[in-house]
């Protein structure tokens, strides 16, 4: 008989405030998982002991591995990323100059003009490329780094760029995070090539959130500089790992199609976006037993809305 794969069943549903989410993270991330948290509480639990280590190949904003590593979970966490703007930034905090960061944040005298001149300027040290990727990430759209984002023209209450620069909680953040810098680890590289070196260490768990492109036109291409992925290689490289491992994607079904086709399980995840419509994201791993009995989740999720024009509007 064949497997079920797919439970459209209804639950019941639980809201779940995401502002009720630890934010460890200094980045505002389009696609950030923290609707997730909860659930992976209960996923590193449910495993047989703590993990040695939690892989984040698609780190992003890397609230996944910072929530694992605060929460003490898994003992430590490798995060990965390719965009160089987003890498630049874990690699100053694990290289051990958060404060330096820091100092940089709080001495900077916020408007249009500084940002434009700072993010502007040419940067050649790491770090300096790191304080450039905050400024962006606070006073671009959503936060969005790729190109053709732009200035927050507006924001909250028409602050425009200070709507979302918070220098004293991005102060404590960068802090927070110095602290378990022994337990973090990053990799500015590609999540297949990080997939293949740990495919046998049985010790390892992947939280794997890839751009959200399969099937056609979808977010991903607009928020990330890097979104081109083939999804195919990537379910492939997932069924080769010893280590037990969850992926995010969208609820499309070229990807519900990709779950089948690799013999794993994919369960819906409805969310709701910032227009209150509901809307689902699948979890997808061998094994989802840990997720039976779990309320669905109805999640406020941000929306981010990018106008084809380029640069500082809106
Ligand atoms: C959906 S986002 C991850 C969001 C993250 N989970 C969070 O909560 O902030 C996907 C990320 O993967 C990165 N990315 C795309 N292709 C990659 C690759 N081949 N290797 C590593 N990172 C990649 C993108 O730059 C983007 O930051």
């Amino acid at each position: 008989m064949q497997k079920l794969l797919f439970s459209d069943k209804e639950e019941s549903l639980k809201v779940v405030n995401v502002a009720s989410v630890p934010q460890y993270s200094p980045f505002r991330y389009p696609g950030g998982k923290t609707w997730f948290v909860p659930r992976l509480r209960e996923w590193l639990r449910s495993q047989p002991k703590k993990p040695k280590l939690l892989i984040e190949p698609f780190a992003g904003g890397g609230i996944i591995s910072l929530t694992a590593v605060f929460g003490n979970l898994t003992q430590e966490s490798l995060m990965v990323e390719l965009d160089e703007d987003i890498a630049a930034v874990w690699q100053t905090i694990v290289d051990g100059n958060a404060e330096w960061l820091i100092s940089r944040i709080l001495n900077f005298e916020m408007s249009k003009e500084n940002a434009f001149n700072e993010i502007t300027k040419k940067r050649k040290s790491i770090k300096e490329k790191a304080f450039q990727t905050i400024i962006k990430n606070r006073t671009f759209h959503g936060g969005i780094l790729a190109a053709g984002s732009g200035f927050l023209k507006n924001g909250e209450a028409g602050k425009g760029v200070h709507s979302r620069w918070y220098p004293g909680t991005l102060a404590k953040r960068l802090r927070g995070i110095d602290l378990v810098r022994d337990r973090l680890h990053f990799k500015h590289g590609d999540a297949f090539e990080v997939l293949e070196q740990y495919k046998n260490d049985e010790d390892v768990v992947f939280f794997i959130d890839p751009p959200y492109t399969a099937g056609g036109k979808r977010a991903g291409n607009r928020l990330y500089t890097h979104f081109e992925l083939d999804h195919e290689a990537l379910f492939a490289a997932c069924e080769k790992v010893t280590g037990d491992f969850i992926m995010t994607y969208d609820n499309a079904e070229e990807v519900r199609n990709l779950s089948r086709k690799h013999g794993l399980v994919a369960k819906p995840i409805p969310m709701k976006n910032t227009h209150h419509a509901t809307m689902t994201e699948l979890v997808i791993g061998r094994n989802l037993d840990w997720m039976s009995g779990i309320n669905r989740v109805l999640e406020l999720q941000a929306e981010y809305k990018i106008k084809k024009k380029s640069a500082s509007s809106g």
